[in-house]
């Protein structure tokens, strides 16, 4: 018998791109010395001294040479080693470090990312360039062989080039150069945070500094809390004219922890880091929530909150006692407003320190009657948290980390700091005995108070003593990051640089993965403690942190530029992987305005994470303490509580492939050009879009509405409707603020509550809202809403789908029971069916309704374009297909 070996055609095709791409000249390559190759341009930067796959073709390592020494930021490393990687097929890695000596890395243990399928490359080569190439995927690598050496990414379907490598790549001990040119007329990028700006895409000509730092974020355009050197590249158009044109979009990480600035100039993007390696990765996308999928399959999924987190919390910094906590409680019940969580900041502490309770102002035995007293009412109650432990030797949680020596140290001695108790220490999370400890003082504290989430505050770590000398270069880099825009000292404010953690690391290389490992450590505890699914919230924030956490924006103000602001810096949030955030409603610095708290609460109320939150010595703000304040919340935390089944089915999505819960209006109709700039809207999930007032005296909106059916969520017989993307001014009177919902979507729906328990307790509606074409989808997620794991094995939870179509006159509904299991066991029932987009006539009826093809017995309803179904008692347990006879 002879074997024959047959060629696919798709893989012929890949073949054939490779040899075109070299002009002919292909070869397979095992190792080339490429030496010879080079001569013509010498200058800064380095040369390809060789080339080769290792067996598997899972990697091609390239040796490269510097040119010539640079004359700043110190000496030069001499030798460089590249590999580049196909960790997935829509995941390119390319790695750049010392060939001779080993550099600081984001280790493992901090963020896995092990790849476990990685799929292989082919290396063909000609006289100008080495090509690296995966069947499957659609990104190629090339190294190009002049001198000095520079690679690029390119997109094959498309032929556009994603990232380019300028010859001028700067490696040194304490500073690393590389930039890459971009098509300045066809891409928008987004991402490079955590800053506060007042567009969401990012504008040319400007400079991302990555620290983390304890600046407020009613700054723009410094570095904030958290650093994420992500971003996401939406193309306008491609070169080949022959492929799809706009919105064809890629994410690229640069997974490093070292401080840095990364300079946006429209045609060209660099980055100057001033340690660790350069360790790019490229997602393929094509489109936004592809990348967001491929992104957070790296640096793990968002994690899943709580229900109860999807209810709205008040918070102040300077509530004076118990007495006040229980009073605001009551207000708010009083008046009618939704309240979920009571929260405390550090003013229950005795003298701030961690794990304690003020035994005048909030001794144990009161708070522990007004916590049972919440949770009696299906309330919940959260507490802040910092990171610096009060040097003081009459404190437990103190000597505890003494003994067991979690301290992060400088100068061979545990490093003194100064925050909110005066002299402290930061437990050192490296250090797994620091997580324990941190872990006991947790499950400690609640046997004594028992919270329901925690709050994780001042953990960049903020330091309010500048009074440290420099020990070393780790201390003063030669290249200065422009730290809080005026290039200020990186130890500023924080822990020095030279400070030295578990495992002989330098602070200077973990500075800002330090809000990152206390939020795994928070995270870990309350598990440990509860044995339920943990809600932790952060203000520092690294790549990956939303595995583990939600984010606040942190200290905004309480104008209305930073009402605008929440928006962009609630929409990057979501790209980094973090879709549980939301901004200090009604503003934290400064008093607010009755005006501005009611504009504020009807975006807030929409936020994916709904708190209000101020200062201490600034005026209150609880949201019944102006009438028109309190209606405006009555109205928007009404829907948002109705709208809790689709926000927990939005969680889920975003647990399970990274989709942010709040989006930009890019992410569903990346081919509209015209979303790209849209920084003053946003969608929640796919189907529904948030048109706020952001502007004083002001009574209408003018929004964009892409194309589609629109309807008015507070009065269905409302629609816009947009052929190709328009403009459109909307009436928006001072309780009013503009939520619509797409045609094409089944959003679940329940009934209102004051407490997520309530109106879980009420019956399911679907809201069909049907497109042009008469159709629609959706799906919904259920569980208890507390089970740690969220659509885990061995948990119990409910996944329904529903589609609906128009057939001749009539409609069709449809459920698909993916799993049943936790809406059977609680007997969950849909109660209501509404249709929007029918082309009902106010004289048309509903002849019958049939379920599972037997005539129902409920009451259907036309009016004003809306078909209304109500009496029904549909399982949602139970598929059922549901027909409705209509006389028009
Ligand atoms: C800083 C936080 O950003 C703020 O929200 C809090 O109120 C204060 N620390 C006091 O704890």
């Amino acid at each position: 018998m002879t074997r024959r070996t047959t060629m696919n055609p798709p893989f012929f095709l890949f073949l054939l791109h490779l040899c075109l791409l070299c002009f002919g000249s292909c070869s397979a390559v095992s190792e080339q010395d490429c030496s010879q190759q080079e001569g013509g341009v010498v200058g800064h930067g380095y040369n390809l001294r060789s080339v080769g796959i290792d067996r598997p073709g899972k990697s091609l390592t390239a040796r490269l040479q510097l040119v010539r020494e640079t004359s700043t930021y110190g000496p030069d490393v001499q030798n460089l080693v590249l590999s580049a990687s196909y960790e997935t097929k829509d995941r390119l890695r390319v790695r750049i470090t010392d060939s001779d000596r080993q550099r600081w890395e984001i280790p493992q243990h901090v963020i896995s990312r092990r790849s476990e399928t990685a799929a292989r490359g082919l290396l063909s080569s000609c006289s100008t360039q080495h090509v690296f190439s995966n069947q499957d995927s659609d990104l190629d690598f090339i190294l190009h062989r002049e001198s000095p050496f520079r690679f690029s990414v390119v997109r094959r379907s498309t032929g556009d080039v994603l990232f380019a490598s300028q010859p001028r790549v700067v490696f040194k001990d304490q500073y690393l150069e590389i930039s890459s040119s971009l098509p300045a007329t066809r891409s928008s990028l987004y991402g490079l945070g955590e800053h506060t700006k007042s567009t969401f895409r990012l504008v040319p000509n400007d400079t991302f500094t990555l620290w983390n730092a304890d600046i407020a974020s009613a700054n723009p355009d410094v570095n904030l809390y958290g650093s994420h050197p992500f971003c996401m590249d939406v193309r306008s158009s491609s070169p080949n004219a022959a492929a799809r044109s706009a919105g064809i979009t890629h994410g690229v990480l640069l997974m490093n922890s070292n401080g840095m600035d990364v300079l946006y100039g429209g045609d060209h993007i660099t980055y100057k880091v001033i340690g660790g390696v350069l360790d790019f990765y490229f997602f393929a996308g094509p489109s936004p929530l592809a990348v967001m999928d491929q992104y957070t399959e790296l640096i793990g999924r968002p994690a899943p909150m709580p229900y109860w987190s999807f209810g709205f919390h008040q918070s102040k910094y300077g509530y004076k006692n118990v007495a006040e906590l229980e009073y605001v409680v009551a207000r708010y019940a009083r008046a009618n407003i939704p309240l979920e969580a009571m929260w405390n900041d550090i003013d229950y502490m005795d003298a701030f320190k961690d794990f304690t309770l003020d035994p005048i102002n909030f001794p144990e035995r009161k708070m522990r009657r007004f916590v049972d007293r919440l949770h009696m009412k299906g309330q919940k109650y959260v507490g802040i948290v910092d990171p610096g432990i009060n040097v003081n030797c009459t404190y437990g949680t103190y000597l505890r980390g003494l003994e067991k020596d979690i301290y992060v140290k400088r100068g061979g001695a545990n490093y003194l700091a100064s925050v909110w108790p005066g002299q402290v220490h930061f437990p050192d999370f490296l250090n797994p005995a620091a997580r324990e400890f941190w872990a006991r003082e947790i499950a400690m504290f609640r046997q004594k108070l028992p919270v329901d989430g925690l709050w994780v505050d001042m953990n960049e770590a903020s330091n309010f003593d500048t009074s440290s000398r420099p020990l070393n270069s780790l201390d003063e880099p030669p290249y200065k990051i422009n730290n809080a825009g005026v290039r200020r000292p990186i130890n500023n404010n924080t822990v020095p640089a030279s400070a030295m953690h578990y495992g002989n690391v330098a602070e200077y290389d973990v500075h800002n993965l330090y809000g990152l490992l206390e939020s795994r450590a928070t995270h870990d505890a309350l598990i440990q403690a509860t044995g339920k699914r943990p809600f932790v919230l952060t203000r520092s924030t690294f790549v990956g942190s939303g595995k583990y956490v939600a984010h606040w924006t942190g200290d905004n103000a309480a104008r209305w530029e930073d009402l605008r602001y929440s928006i962009p810096s609630i929409l990057n949030s979501g790209l980094f992987g973090i879709p549980m955030v939301g901004a200090d409603i009604c503003g934290f610095i400064g008093d607010t305005t009755e005006e501005l708290c009611r504009r504020w609460i009807q975006v807030g109320a929409f936020y994916p994470f709904a708190r209000d939150h101020s200062a201490i010595n600034f005026i209150h703000q609880e949201l019944y303490l102006w009438e028109s304040v309190a209606r405006s919340a009555r109205k928007a935390l009404g829907l948002r509580y109705r709208l809790l089944p689709y926000f927990y089915t939005l969680m889920y999505e975003a647990h399970a492939k990274g989709a942010p819960i709040a989006r930009p209006l890019f992410f569903s109709f990346p081919e509209d050009t015209a979303t790209y700039d849209v920084r003053t809207q946003f969608l929640l999930g796919a189907g529904v879009m948030v048109s706020p007032v952001l502007k004083p005296n002001t009574v209408t909106v003018n929004a964009y509405f892409p194309r589609g059916r629109w309807f008015d969520m507070f009065d269905y017989s409302q629609s816009v409707t947009s052929a190709n993307g328009r403009y459109v001014r909307l009436n928006a009177p001072e309780d009013t603020i503009n939520v619509h919902v797409r045609g094409g979507n089944i959003l679940a729906m329940q009934g209102e509550g004051l407490t997520t328990r309530m109106a879980r307790q009420t019956p399911f509606e679907l809201l069909v809202v049907l497109d042009e074409r008469g159709r629609a989808a959706g799906e919904v997620f259920l569980d208890d809403g507390e089970q740690v794991e969220m659509a885990g094995e061995k948990g119990e939870w409910s996944l329904v789908r529903f589609s609906s179509e128009i057939e001749g006159r009539n409609l069709r509904l449809r459920s698909e029971v993916v799993n049943g299991d936790y809406a059977q066991r609680r007997n969950l029932v849909i109660g209501k069916v509404v249709i929007l987009g029918m082309e009902v006539k106010a004289s048309s009826q509903i002849s019958s309704v049939y379920v599972n093809a037997k005539e129902a017995s409920c009451n259907a309803f036309v009016g004003d374009g809306v078909v209304e179904i109500r009496g029904l008692s549909q399982r949602m347990s139970e598929e059922f297909g549901m027909k409705l006879d209509i006389n028009y």
